[in-house]
């Protein structure tokens, strides 16, 4: 299969979930990323605002907030499909933009860079035991990650993994996998 087939495969399987299985997911998934010594050591923690067919990212700023990390969520900038961050101290500072996505308020928001950033929750619909994922095909973790010195953790379940994804030039590998049975590290391979 190639990327555009398997980003579909990808996001019917993460349309297909019920609400309770998914919430079972997550559940396990919090449970061990809040155990875990990569989140304990994040000072600060970069993070997207889920969509409903995701898995649900709320919890995972709220309690960041409460263990007073600082939480920051990006804007994309679609022209050279790029992505700034802004620190996030409440839920009032996002906006609804484009298919209903959720972005922070410039104005009422300050900017994070990359590299202030201890660990960067990266999203997907597929990934490999290497760490390459299949994303929603913008490129922009692609673009982010490289040049990007901190701790890179994709958050998916088992469900989403695939044997062998096929890679480009420009793929960037994620350094950790976050599912509901742990947290694995892809640094052997
Ligand atoms: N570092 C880069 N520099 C220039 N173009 C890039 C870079 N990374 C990715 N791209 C471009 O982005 C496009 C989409 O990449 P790809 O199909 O891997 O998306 P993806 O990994 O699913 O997306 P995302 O990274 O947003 O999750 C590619 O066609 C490629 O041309
Ligand atoms: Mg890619």
């Amino acid at each position: 299969m190639d990327k555009t087939e398997l980003r579909f495969k990808g996001k019917s399987l993460m349309q297909g979930f019920s609400l309770k299985d998914k919430q079972k997911i997550e559940a396990s998934m919090y449970y061990h990323l809040f155990e875990s010594d990569l989140w304990k050591a994040a000072g600060s923690v970069g993070v997207t605002l889920s969509q409903s067919h995701e898995w649900s990212t709320e919890p995972i700023i709220e309690e960041g907030w409460s263990a007073g990390k600082t939480i920051a969520v990006p804007k994309c900038l679609p022209k050279n499909k790029e992505m700034q961050f802004y620190q996030l101290d409440h839920f009032e500072q996002l906006e609804r933009v484009y298919f209903g996505l959720r972005e922070p308020k410039p104005e009422t928001s300050q900017p994070v860079e990359k590299n202030q950033l201890d660990l960067l929750l990266v999203p997907g619909l597929l990934f490999d035991e290497k760490g390459y994922r299949i994303g929603y095909g913008g490129g922009y973790f692609d673009r982010f990650i490289e040049g990007y010195n901190g701790k890179t953790l994709m958050i998916a379940s088992n469900h989403q993994k695939i044997n062998e994804l096929p890679f480009e030039e420009f793929d960037q590998r994620v350094e950790y996998i976050l599912t509901e049975t742990g947290i694995t590290s892809t640094y052997h391979f």
